[in-house]
């Protein structure tokens, strides 16, 4: 076997493998790299020869990490939002009035330009910074044909660091320009933003709420990107109980995101459709909205994934431990789930198999995280302490798509 990278010597090792028991930990472990993928994982006392060595000693490794609900692609600030909603003001209220999402959009087709892309660029090198190595980015304040397609290309893998799951969301909300006319917008959504972006995107997603796309609105949507051969995912069940999530399960989603109001109903339909639930704690918190039902997730034996949701609204939160630490706090998360979270299961939610675990056959993303001083090396003592912001990681990546 032609081992070219060893990482060796790893204090702690998660591999989360599935084949694995439990979180699949190795206590002073080593990992061979070949071509871009993992081809040995064991003990470091029986690891096998390699010059290219990265030392691991004393550090904990995992999987690099995935965010799976990322709009990192956006132009201006909402910062002023932020300040309406500290004083009283209410998220859904302020969309409904021409603001949040819509002063976005306004913003981002101004911002036509390559500014955009480095704006993107640099908060994936941020998050790449913090042991993500995987990151799902969605378009959604273009809300129309070109302006979608821009945020689609900014978001190109290609150059960016990371790997990258692009996400068509012309449905985010219905633009000032059609608010008088709705069904001219969903008809432009479906008969031509659709076709057009289709193939830079791997997801078709709607927002189904308050403010944004009612239920049939939000069924049809998602059909027409099925059959162009997306996946389907939903900002779903966030602000308000809609049916989406039943409905979006039916069809087969991939992933359902937010679920505060989730009912029965909908959480039967996931379970029985395989679909996974995303977490996204930082809009919890800063909308000041209830948690999802997580008991009744478990009980349904629905994985749970956890993402940033970063956007400039509802969850400026650029870190993913911010949100792993989050969710065990505010959403009652186990730190074994908010590991599985940040790993394994959302890999599962965006629909990749070789990523978010290691072991032979994965793909070549590990990350290395200095435990913060005087803690022990586990992954607890990260969750703890949101990971320890700062340069505590080393990645050792070769992103496929990047
Ligand atoms: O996931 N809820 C709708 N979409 C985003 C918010 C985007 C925004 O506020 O700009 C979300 O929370
Ligand atoms: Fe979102």
């Amino acid at each position: 076997m032609d081992v070219t990278t060893l990482i060796h010597n790893i204090r702690r090792l998660y591999t989360l493998d599935p084949k694995a028991e439990g979180l699949g930990v190795i206590e002073y472990a080593s990992v061979g790299i070949h071509e871009g993928h993992i081809c040995w994982v064991g003990s470091a006392k029986d690891a096998p020869d390699c010059e290219n060595r990265v030392d691991g000693t004393g550090l904990i490794g995992l999987p690099g990490l995935v965010d799976p609900h990322t709009h990192s692609v956006w132009a201006g600030s909402r910062a002023d939002e932020f300040a309406q909603r500290l004083a009283g003001a209410n998220y859904a209220d302020i969309l409904e009035g021409g603001g949040g999402i819509l002063s976005t959009v306004a913003a981002t087709r101004a911002e036509m330009t390559t500014t955009l892309r480095a704006h993107a660029k640099e908060r994936l090198h941020h998050m790449r910074s913090r042991g993500v190595t995987t990151v799902e980015v969605k378009s959604g304040y273009g809300l129309n044909t070109d302006a979608e397609l821009a945020m689609l290309k900014a978001a190109d893998p290609v150059g960016l660091g990371v790997h990258v799951v692009r996400t068509f969301l012309g449905a985010h909300t219905v633009p000032a320009e059609h608010r008088s006319n709705r069904s001219v917008y969903v008809d432009e959504i479906i008969n031509e933003q659709l076709p057009i972006c289709a193939p830079h995107a791997e997801f078709v997603d709607v927002y189904c709420d308050r403010g944004a796309f009612d239920l049939d609105e939000s069924v049809a949507i998602l059909t027409a990107g099925k059959s162009l051969g997306l996946k389907v995912r939903a900002h779903a069940e966030q602000v308000s109980h809609t049916g989406i999530a039943k409905a979006a399960a039916e069809l087969g989603a991939t992933a359902l995101d937010h679920l505060e109001h989730v009912n029965e109903a909908g959480i039967a339909a996931m379970a029985d459709a395989g679909t996974v639930a995303v977490l996204l704690p930082g809009a919890q918190l800063y909308l000041k909205d209830k948690s999802p039902p997580i008991e009744a997730f478990r009980e349904a034996g629905i994985p749970m994934a956890i993402g940033t949701d970063l956007n400039p609204g509802s969850s400026p939160v650029h870190d993913i431990w911010t949100a792993a630490t989050l969710a065990t706090l505010i959403q009652g998360l186990t730190m074994e789930e908010a590991l599985l979270g940040i790993t394994r299961h959302a890999a599962q939610a965006l629909g990749l198999s070789n990523v978010g675990w290691i072991g032979v056959g994965s793909q070549a993303d590990v990350a290395l995280f200095a435990p913060p001083p005087g803690e022990p090396p586990i992954m607890e003592s990260l969750l703890q302490h949101m990971g320890l912001p700062g340069a505590n990681v080393v990645l050792v990546s070769e992103p496929s798509n990047a």
